[in-house]
């Protein structure tokens, strides 16, 4: 139980006696004391009572005795709560032995499908596939370790109109030489070349529109070539993720390939329904409330004039199988902001054929763009996208250089190990410390720093605290009496019981720089702990106290960062 609900758990009623109505105390963290209670303020206005007499009142009603030493109206009518030091003593203990670290498991788990990645066969993963991956794999830890049932779904750009090009590209090259440069990770020039072709050579066009037809025809010696693209792809992406340290495995591939059987089927339901309109030659549906700048009607496409099927009649089908098959009542998006309008439209038609009703919901987790020190998207020297390994190889190669630096007693192989957290558990951080609303500038220097808000920081001070225990050849024991006397400790105390409200409050709005924020302030306040509080030349009970205060904080910022794909060397 987290102290914001306690508080507000014993202040309801009271407020509720002195309104004749329930009303919300809205209790937070307050500068003044520990915690405060403004709605006497907006409660008096209502019943046109002084606010200090309705605040005052309101404490008389309160059970808080056992709760807080301090209960006092202030200013203007304020409510000013401090915790007992014991009540808040003994949460602190109950974390300490409580291997969630006060977070409980969902009451109601369920099935989430967490839409994420999904780069393009034979391109280059760009930075844009990178803040969905990060993003889309913390949330899949963090929904996870809450015990909800999390599939993993990596939406392939696996199919369309380009694989005519690509795969008649393959076959000019011969499929040695192809499958050689796919694995080197050269997406980008072998997707350029097909393209090149295709612009230039008219013959080369019109094969490629041959193959088209025959891929979507299910010609066995076109599948087969085209599946050599695919497995090329997945498996240069695979290296990737590995590099990445995402949980995303080879099972998670589902293409848009493989709704292809359920396109038509989908087409022909909302026909059915009545729910169709030809536009153009295309089939289309008009989703209530989409609307253009002029307050036109927008369409959403299902079926293209040529008879084919886009992303869209893809997006479709995927909602119903989620929703139909896997039983999923949570579906999460992880894609960037430019296509939320793409998927506001989607959620409205799968609602309106009856594929998304409650309790089953979507959400679209959107993230703007990753931008260059000129503060415009980021570029390559030569002007074209970065490509997302150089970018990880480069944070890794700068944080194994500055390990050593900092550290010359650690081996070579530490230097890597520690290096390879290091560099990218910056690049992750750096993304999901930001408000994935936003776009945010890519910055080595900050992003590796050892101070501010970057995973350095978080992980340097994690592995401060193993280096206290290694120091005094001691382990902490959770039973041990926790007594907080220090304003310090104090400080420290409530930092370390607010880790469940922060986690559960970021399993519903996904903004994880909630989480990164709060792993900081902790940080932070177990560096003011330690510079006033001595713990190992502490004596007897305040020693095996603050001993249990600090491995307390490495659990919680290692399973924060734990959650956020971060990884936490015990030694840097
Ligand atoms: N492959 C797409 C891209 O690179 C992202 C797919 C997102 N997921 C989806 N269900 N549409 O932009």
């Amino acid at each position: 139980m987290d102290l914001e609900k306690l508080l507000t758990d014993r202040l309801a009623p009271a407020f509720a006696t002195v309104a004749g109505v329930p009303v919300d105390p809205v209790v937070r963290r307050s500068p003044r004391a520990d915690f405060q209670s403004d709605a006497a303020l907006a409660l008096a206005r209502r019943l046109g009572r002084p606010p200090r007499d309705v605040a005052a009142e309101v404490l008389e009603y309160a059970d808080l005795a056992d709760v807080c030493s301090v209960a006092e109206v202030s200013g203007p009518g304020f409510l000013n709560l401090t915790v007992a030091d014991a009540v808040l003593a003994g949460l602190v203990s109950a974390l300490a032995t409580d291997p969630r670290l006060g977070v409980p498991v969902a009451a109601e788990p369920e099935t989430v499908v967490i839409d994420y990645s999904a780069p393009n066969v034979a391109k280059e993963m760009h930075v844009g596939h990178l803040r969905s991956t990060v993003i889309g794999d913390a949330a899949a830890r963090l929904l996870e370790w809450l015990g909800h049932r999390v599939l993993r779904a990596n939406h392939l750009g696996d199919w369309g109109t380009p694989f005519g090009m690509l795969i008649e590209h393959l076959a000019d090259l011969g499929e040695a030489e192809a499958a050689h440069e796919l694995s080197m990770g050269d997406l980008d020039s072998f997707y350029k070349a097909a393209r090149a072709k295709f612009d230039a050579d008219e013959a080369f066009a019109e094969r490629s529109r041959r193959r088209v037809v025959a891929l979507q025809g299910g010609d066995p010696v076109t599948l087969r070539l085209w599946r050599l693209l695919v497995e090329q792809s997945e498996q240069y992406f695979l290296t990737v993720y590995d590099r990445l340290d995402v949980t995303l495995t080879e099972r998670d591939f589902h293409g848009e390939s493989s709704y292809n059987d359920l396109l038509a089927p989908v087409v022909e339901d909302l026909g059915r329904l009545g729910l169709l309109r030809e536009s153009e030659g295309a089939a289309c549906v008009f989703p209530p409330g989409s609307v253009g700048r002029g307050g036109e009607p927008l369409p959403l496409i299902v079926r293209k004039s040529d008879g084919g099927y886009g992303y869209a009649a893809t997006d479709l089908a995927a909602i119903r199988q989620r929703t139909d098959a896997l039983g999923a009542t949570r579906l999460l998006y992880v894609v960037g902001l430019p296509q939320r309008r793409h998927f506001e439209m989607v959620y409205a038609v799968a609602a309106q054929a009856g594929w998304l009703s409650p309790p089953a919901r979507a959400e679209h987790v959107g993230f703007g763009s990753i931008l260059g020190s000129d503060g415009r998207m980021l570029r390559s020297r030569a002007g074209g996208s970065v490509k997302l390994v150089g970018l990880l190889e480069e944070a890794i190669a700068r944080a194994t250089a500055l390990a050593r630096d900092r550290n010359p007693e650690l081996g070579e192989a530490e230097a890597a190990e520690v290096g390879r957290a290091v560099g990218i558990g910056a690049i992750k951080y750096a993304d999901l410390s930001n408000d994935r609303h936003r776009d945010y500038v890519l910055d080595w220097e900050r992003m590796l720093s050892l101070d501010g808000n970057t995973a350095p920081y978080l992980q340097y001070a994690y592995s401060r605290i193993q280096s206290i225990f290694r120091r005094a050849g001691v382990a902490a024991r959770p039973e041990a009496a926790v007594s907080l006397a220090e304003p310090a400790e104090r400080a420290l105390a409530f930092e370390l019981v607010g880790f469940g409200r922060v986690v559960g409050e970021v399993a519903e709005n996904l903004e994880f720089h909630h989480l990164a924020g709060y792993l900081y302030r902790l940080a932070a306040a177990f560096s003011a702990f330690y510079e006033r509080c001595p713990v190992l030349r502490a004596e007897g009970p305040v020693r095996d106290s603050r001993l249990v205060l600090c491995d307390l904080t490495a659990r919680v910022l290692r399973q924060g960062l734990h959650l956020l794909g971060i990884r936490t060397p015990e030694r840097m």
